[in-house]
């Protein structure tokens, strides 16, 4: 995994991000074992609870084209216009959705202010103790 391109393509991906309520665009790039990749941006929405986040839209996005095998995936995010971006952590929704389909030992979650400044925690880490599909047997 190269994550300075991984973390271009959440770049290129943030720039598809549609948030005319918050002005906080966020972009992820979330790849496979086999190296396939797959994009998402947060979409947003006037009722504002059926707006997704862009970690979920990667997954959701990939899981609906049959890719599994997940191992990092890396996020961008920062008001729209800004000139620096600072890191952006997943929120608590998208880690939960991340522990559905990922090993967490394993998982690498990059969070990047740009291609060269990034740093690299895993979900278990990021989500200590989580509930996932090993729960219910
Ligand atoms: N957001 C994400 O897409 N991912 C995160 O990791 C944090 C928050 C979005 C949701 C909403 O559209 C905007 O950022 C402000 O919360």
């Amino acid at each position: 995994m190269n994550y300075p391109v991984l973390i271009e393509k959440a770049l290129e991906a943030r720039r598809r991000s549609y948030c005319p309520y918050s002005g906080f665009a966020v972009g992820a790039a979330l790849e496979t074992a086999d190296g396939r990749i797959f994009l998402g941006c947060n979409i947003e929405n006037v009722a504002f609870t059926p707006t997704n986040c862009a970690e979920r839209t990667a997954f959701f996005n990939a899981v609906s084209r049959g890719a599994s095998g997940f191992k990092a995936i890396a996020v961008v995010g920062g008001p729209k216009d800004a000139a620096e971006l600072d890191f952006c952590a997943p929120c608590g929704v998208c880690r939960q959705v991340m522990e559905e389909f990922c090993v967490p030992d394993d998982f690498q979650v990059i969070l990047a202010k740009s291609p060269s400044v990034y740093k690299v925690l895993t979900l278990a880490k990021l989500l200590p103790m989580g509930f996932g599909p090993a729960a219910l047997g």
